[in-house]
């Protein structure tokens, strides 16, 4: 990045004593930049969301996990406390959605069980509940019998569990589908274009397409005040294009997505440590269960394999045995834009007229409602949400040598 310093205000410009909205570009129609896009909306500015396939890529995969708890880890104590806020958002945010959309935004608030399939795994446990209550977190320790009073199809063979309760889970493509009828209610506008931002005499001043090819809806460039680069892993290279250093790198998430034979198979997130790896299972109110996942750091390759497919069900069978005679529905890949420190990327970087939104990793959804408000408030010139502050993109500024 070359410098530091902040956007100036957007608001309203004025013009001629007219007032006229704040026209914002935002390149990436995942989670993060629908989130974006429909807070910016909300209030009064003019947005265009530019993406060949809006609601596609990771946010197509992700499993909507709001759980800060169970996936938190020793020494990720910044992202922990942005997830606690942003997950303490999501009640309002999937209200909000629902009214504006008038489509259902339905969060699941059973809490998450974390359970463990051998004496090895209970250690996981262990160590999981004694980072949560230095943190203060709510967690219960579970003798396996509690724990399948409240998940009957739980393999009755379980070392150990944990009950978090103030968790949830929500489908990511409800909530894209919500955003995306949000959006165009509000008056917002999509383009199914692979675009780039476009820099003139050193400001960005909006965007156009990164070809002609990648332009099929025969629009020309998208004009804006501000311009959001949300556009995950990719965004690395938008923003090399503009001489800026924004380290995502792919991280690739297979799932699988299970139909059981009975309804209601669980009522809950379920996470497991299943002999030193990890899988979690999250229902769905259409009675599907979503099994994830895996962490490949094997570059931009979003195949599924065979050994992946078989770890996951080999895992999540284990946990609930009578998935084995599920219908398997679905199998997929996400690449997951993950960052150096496992800390999104999210503010102004040095160029007037640009901010960046990406690199959220496995978060993506847990981080969106912090994030959306984190842009808002760049954008307005207003003091960054807090625990938002950890997102700012100059952490990674690169030095010049003497
Ligand atoms: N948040 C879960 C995952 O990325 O797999």
């Amino acid at each position: 990045m070359s410098t530091t310093r902040p956007l100036s205000r957007h608001p309203v410009l004025v013009e001629s004593g007219v007032s006229t909205r704040t026209r914002v570009a935002i390149v990436g129609g995942g989670i993060i930049g629908l989130a974006s896009a429909w807070q910016l909306l909300r209030a009064g500015c003019a947005v265009t969301v530019l993406d060949p396939s809006v609601g596609g890529g990771a946010t197509n995969a992700a499993a909507g996990m709001i759980t800060p708890s169970s996936e938190a880890t020793f020494g990720h104590e910044a992202l922990l406390a942005a997830s606690i806020a942003s997950a303490a958002r999501w009640p309002t945010f999937a209200e909000q959605l629902s009214a504006d959309s008038g489509l259902p935004v339905e969060l699941c608030r059973e809490g998450t069980l974390f359970v463990a399939a051998d004496h090895d795994d209970e250690l996981v446990l262990a160590r999981q509940a004694r980072l949560l209550e230095r943190h203060h977190r709510s967690v219960d320790r579970l003798p396996s019998r509690a724990a399948r009073r409240l998940e009957p199809a739980l393999s009755p063979r379980l070392a150990g569990s944990l009950l978090i309760e103030d968790e949830s889970s929500v489908d990511p493509r409800q909530v894209a589908q919500a955003l995306r009828v949000a959006i165009t209610r509000l008056g917002g506008e999509f383009r199914r274009v692979h675009a780039r931002p476009q820099l003139r005499a050193g400001r960005v001043i909006g965007a156009v397409p990164a070809s002609e090819a990648a332009c099929p809806d025969g629009g020309g460039p998208c004009h804006a005040d501000v311009t959001v680069l949300a556009g995950g892993w990719a965004t690395t290279d938008l923003a090399t294009g503009l001489g800026l250093h924004v380290p995502i790198r792919p991280l690739k998430g297979q799932v699988l997505r299970l139909r059981p034979a009975a309804p209601d198979v669980l009522h809950r997130v379920v996470r497991a440590s299943v002999h030193g790896r990890f899988v979690y299972l999250v229902p769905r109110s259409s009675g599907e269960v979503v099994v994830g996942a895996t962490s490949e750091d094997v570059g931009p390759d979003a195949s599924v394999t065979a050994g992946a497919v078989h770890d996951l069900l080999h895992d999540a069978i284990e946990i609930v045995p009578e998935l084995s005679e599920a219908v398997l529905v679905e199998s997929l890949s996400g690449l997951r834009p993950a960052t150096p420190d496992n800390l999104p990327i999210v503010g102004a970087v040095g160029i007037d007229g640009l901010v960046v939104a990406a690199g959220h990793g496995r978060d993506g959804i847990l981080l969106a409602p912090l994030t959306a408000e984190a842009v808002l408030a760049e954008v307005l010139g207003q003091p960054s949400p807090q625990h938002a502050d950890h997102f700012a993109p100059q952490r990674f500024s690169r030095t010049e040598g003497p």
